[in-house]
């Protein structure tokens, strides 16, 4: 049995307060936290950078996991690795060379992830699996916290069948909550992100729902 680990998304954190947030969440209990990075063009939506990245770093013990939304990737590679990112993770979608940019993500020294839109097939990672240690699977389209799962537990399971004994991860990113996590567990994945789900209720002078909430997904 593989052990699910939780990934708090802190775009739904006070942004006033990403330190104390993040080290509220592992205190109750996270196993990485996840960092999502919008540019306003690959989405609609944006978030921060690079700085915040590396200002948040001191304040998380594990994992820091960083997920970029933006086009191009490859110029900003160096700087996410500079600010302590453990994990990041580029869309397929977001521009013609995705290998390389996974082969770049690793040679800065960071685990790779490939990340795909719920439009995209499990397939178009068939020959990228040498390459990458994390296959984040998109559930929402991506951009905005809080939005409704899109049942994609086809394609996880297509997903863990192609890369058989290899070490890579499966990650689940959007609507995951107490209702959708095991769903998405039984199909194959063993990182779930999990934003609105996480936060709601608590805050960094009442961090105790965090914890119920991450023992309840
Ligand atoms: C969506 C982001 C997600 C998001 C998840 O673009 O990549 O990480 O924060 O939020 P919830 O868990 O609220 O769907
Ligand atoms: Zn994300």
């Amino acid at each position: 049995d593989r052990k699910i680990k939780i990934a708090p998304s802190i775009l739904a954190a006070d942004f006033a307060n990403f330190g104390a947030e993040c080290a509220a969440v592992e205190a109750q209990g996270a196993d990485w936290v996840h960092v999502d990075v919008m540019d306003g063009h690959f989405v609609p939506n944006i978030s921060f950078g690079p700085a915040t990245c590396a200002a948040i770093r001191p304040h998380i013990k594990g994992v820091m996991d960083v997920h970029l939304m933006i086009a191009p990737v490859d110029p900003y590679i160096d700087a996410f690795a500079q600010a302590g990112a453990d994990v990041i993770t580029a869309h397929l979608e977001a521009g013609p060379h995705i290998h390389r940019t996974l082969q770049a993500i690793r040679a800065s020294g960071a685990k790779a992830g490939v990340a795909l839109n719920p439009g995209t097939p499990a397939e178009s990672v068939a020959d990228l699996l040498e390459v990458t240690d994390l296959i984040c699977v998109m559930t929402v389209n991506p951009g905005f916290g809080g939005q409704k799962f899109i049942d994609l537990r086809t394609k996880i399971e297509t997903l863990r069948r192609m890369i058989g004994d290899r070490p890579i991860h499966i990650e689940i990113d959007g609507g995951v909550d107490a209702k959708t996590a095991p769903l998405v567990a039984a199909a194959g994945a063993d990182v779930l992100v999990a934003g609105s789900a996480v936060f709601k209720g608590g805050s960094v002078s009442d961090p105790a729902p965090y914890g119920e909430n991450i023992r309840a997904i």
